[in-house]
């Protein structure tokens, strides 16, 4: 599961860790403000997750346990305590016996114990074992996230993961000293989510609408991660006498079920339409030629879609959505290019 290039060792999900809780505890009593970050966070909840479980309810796989509990035997259900446990500060700090850390220019106090400054573990090696994989059973070429290539081909691709997701901040525990971030809150933020993607809309004639999205401060497509992901663009023409359906315009990756081996069903990518850094990615709309008159609204959305009923895209169940923007623009032909963002 590891990438290849990885020389730090993510834990491998055969090996259980029963005592991972008692030592994960340790961990917590000497650094309470980064535990704070991490309780709650997705990785600690990695295995209560909601949305991880409503999932996991349809393709209840071991494969799944690897990554979600990973301190259990993926082949049963874990115990409760490494189930609350999920991604925890032993998973990532101490994959084997040692302790590891990024290194430091700076000489630091020495802790009570000893600790592995690695170059690794300051990159992108750190997340690469669980934020790329294929598909159950399948090989490099069908993966299921792809996050670590996407960063390889980005313009952001000397910076770590942890420059963005972990950013300093100081501890009032310990006299102010700057730390890195343990919450790793991500799209959750609608202002980290906001800044992710900026969009200009405009009307180059009056039956049509043009949305151009591109991205800001992010190291990989938007969205990322998790396959079912995508942004959601639409268009509504305002009229004063009966309420108009939107047009809908879905951008990320698309599947389509195809017999792999065995006749089983596999999922095979047909298309990637996400945005991604440095590709500004253009969404064009037509009206009816008698709403050229009209002004439009229009929006764009974050969706974290549960599962795809049917063909049809719009009936999708969405777990969860942030609008990153929405606007209106009026019929007269503009070259002017507005902008607007919505306010929470
Ligand atoms: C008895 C208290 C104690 C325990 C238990 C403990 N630490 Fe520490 N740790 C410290 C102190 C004190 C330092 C040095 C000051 C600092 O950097 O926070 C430190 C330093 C570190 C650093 C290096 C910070 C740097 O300089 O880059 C890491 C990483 C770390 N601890 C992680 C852990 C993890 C993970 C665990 C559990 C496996 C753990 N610690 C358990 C007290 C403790
Ligand atoms: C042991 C596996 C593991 C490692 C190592 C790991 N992650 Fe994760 N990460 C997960 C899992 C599993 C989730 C999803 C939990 C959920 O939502 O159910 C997650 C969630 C996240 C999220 C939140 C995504 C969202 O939907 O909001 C971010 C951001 C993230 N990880 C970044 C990182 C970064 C950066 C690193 C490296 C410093 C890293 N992770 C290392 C397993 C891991
Ligand atoms: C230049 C900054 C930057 C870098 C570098 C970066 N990210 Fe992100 N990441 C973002 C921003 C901003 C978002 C929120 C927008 C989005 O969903 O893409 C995000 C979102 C995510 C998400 C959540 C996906 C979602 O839709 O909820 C995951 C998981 C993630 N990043 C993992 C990583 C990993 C792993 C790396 C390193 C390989 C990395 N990121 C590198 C800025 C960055
Ligand atoms: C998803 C993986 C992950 C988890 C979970 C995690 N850490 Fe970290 N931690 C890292 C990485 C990566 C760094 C180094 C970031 C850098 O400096 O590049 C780090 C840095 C640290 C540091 C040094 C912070 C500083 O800059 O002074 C300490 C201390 C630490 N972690 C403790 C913990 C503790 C305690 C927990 C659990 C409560 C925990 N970590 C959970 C990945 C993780
Ligand atoms: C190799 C590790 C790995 C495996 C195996 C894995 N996941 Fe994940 N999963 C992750 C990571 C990392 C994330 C965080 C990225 C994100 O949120 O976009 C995640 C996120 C998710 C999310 C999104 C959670 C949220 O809150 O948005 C769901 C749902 C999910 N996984 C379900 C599953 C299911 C079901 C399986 C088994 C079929 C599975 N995962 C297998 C690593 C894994």
């Amino acid at each position: 599961m590891p990438g290849p290039m990885t020389s730090v060792k993510v834990k491998s999900p055969s090996k259980t860790s029963r005592d991972a809780p008692a030592r994960n505890a340790d961990c917590e009593t000497c650094h309470p403000t980064i535990t704070a970050e991490w309780r709650g966070s997705l990785h600690q909840q990695s295995y209560r997750d909601p949305e991880f479980l409503r999932a996991f309810r349809r393709e209840p796989l071991p494969f799944c346990r690897g990554c979600h509990a990973p301190e259990a035997d993926p082949r049963r259900p874990p115990p409760a305590e490494l189930a609350d446990l999920g991604v925890g500060c032993v998973t990532c700090h101490q994959p084997e016996e040692e302790l590891l850390a990024a290194p430091r220019d700076e000489p630091r106090e020495p802790g009570p114990h000893a600790l592995r400054r690695a170059p690794a573990f300051a990159g992108v090696d750190a997340c690469a074992g669980c934020h790329e994989f294929p598909f159950p059973g399948r090989g490099a070429d069908a993966l299921m996230q792809r996050t670590i290539q996407e960063h390889a081909a980005s313009p952001a691709r000397a910076r770590p993961c942890a420059d963005c997701h972990m950013t300093l901040r100081t501890d009032p525990e310990r006299g102010g000293a700057p730390y890195r971030a343990h919450d790793f809150r991500s799209t959750r933020d609608l202002a980290q989510l906001r800044a992710a993607v900026s969009i200009e809309a405009r009307r180059p004639a009056p039956d049509r609408v043009e949305l151009t999205l591109t991205t800001g401060d992010v190291g990989h497509a938007v969205p990322t991660g998790d396959l079912n992901r995508r942004l959601a663009v639409t268009v509504r023409v305002i009229d004063p006498v009966r309420a108009r359906p939107r047009q809908h315009r879905y951008l990320g990756r698309r599947f389509e079920a195809r017999p792999g081996p065995g006749g089983v069903l596999v999922r095979e990518e047909v298309a990637d339409e996400r945005v991604f850094p440095g590709e500004p990615k253009r969404v064009r709309f037509e009206l009816a030629p008698e709403d050229a008159e009209l002004a439009v609204e229009w929006s764009v959305t974050h969706q974290r879609v549960e599962s795809f009923l049917s063909a049809d895209e719009r009936s999708a169940v969405v777990a969860g959505e942030l609008e990153i923007a929405a606007g209106r623009l009026d019929p007269a032909p503009s070259d002017i290019i507005q902008q607007e963002r919505s306010t929470p």
